[in-house]
């Protein structure tokens, strides 16, 4: 059954949501079979496929490729399709990209940090998820914020004025435990948790990351449920050394 929003909103406090990025038909073929609640087509899509060294490069015509192909894997999770730098500036833009992106297949959007524009959005009736924290687009370094009162306070009304924007839920990227366990207890909507500790009302990572893809960075947060390119790489050394040695094919894999 296809998950909607106000299924994940019922979700708080009772169900903990599992989500996880898939950026082709395949692997979101793959996260729909196991019973994923939500598909992120993240921007991470730049480093972890489009092979940039951050997430600013990536252009609507990239999401929209993407998210084609993930809604034609994925039937029953919500797809969220991640609204690339540039495209939400101002109302009128971000109107007219995120219809673009639900054309394409997304059910929803997200963002990162402008509360303002998440209740242009939502007034329009585009649901969206927001992303405070250790936001990529404009992070100048990669480190855990919140640390410090100030800043942890800056971030919990953040989340509040995320509430209030009419957002169906916040990702909570790269902060103490403590703070995210604050946050999801102070407001009414579920918080997705990467980096933010076990207490979020949900869990989300880059699947490259998860799955070994991706070795260019490791951050601490990342648990790797599988080393898929150790995997590739013997594989891809098998084949070239069976081609030059002549071992492959066989007649197994010739017509007669
Ligand atoms: O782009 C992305 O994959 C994301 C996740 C890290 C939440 O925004």
């Amino acid at each position: 059954m296809k998950t909607t929003v106000d299924k994940i909103k019922s979700m708080k406090g009772k169900e903990k949501i599992a989500m996880l990025t898939a950026y082709d038909y395949f692997t979101s073929k793959m996260e729909d079979e196991v019973g994923m609640d939500i598909i992120l087509v993240g921007d991470s899509l730049g480093m972890v496929v489009l092979g940039y060294e951050g997430t600013t490069e990536v252009t609507m015509q990239d999401m929209v490729r993407h998210i084609g192909a993930v809604s034609r894997g994925a039937k029953n999770p919500l797809i969220i399709g991640d609204m690339p730098i540039k495209s939400y500036d101002d109302n009128d833009s971000a109107l007219k990209n995120a219809k673009l992106l639900l054309e394409a297949g997304a059910d929803v959007v997200k963002i990162e940090n402008k509360p303002e524009i998440a209740k242009f959005l939502v007034e329009n009736k585009i649901d969206v998820m927001e992303h405070i924290g250790l936001t990529p687009q404009t992070a100048t370094e990669f480190k855990v914020r919140g640390k410090d009162e100030e800043t942890a306070n800056e971030l919990i009304s953040q989340a509040k004025e995320c509430e209030q924007a009419g957002c169906f839920s916040i990702v909570l990227e790269g902060m103490p435990r403590d703070l995210a366990k604050k946050i999801t207890e102070s407001i009414s909507i579920p918080t997705m948790g990467i980096g933010a500790g076990p207490d979020c009302d949900g869990q989300v990572l880059v699947s490259n990351d998860m799955l070994g893809l991706y070795d260019k960075l490791s951050p601490k947060f990342v648990k790797k449920y599988a080393d898929l390119g150790k995997d590739m790489k013997s594989a891809f050394e098998n084949y070239v050394k069976e081609v030059k040695e002549r071992k492959f094919p066989e007649d197994e894999h010739s017509f007669h």
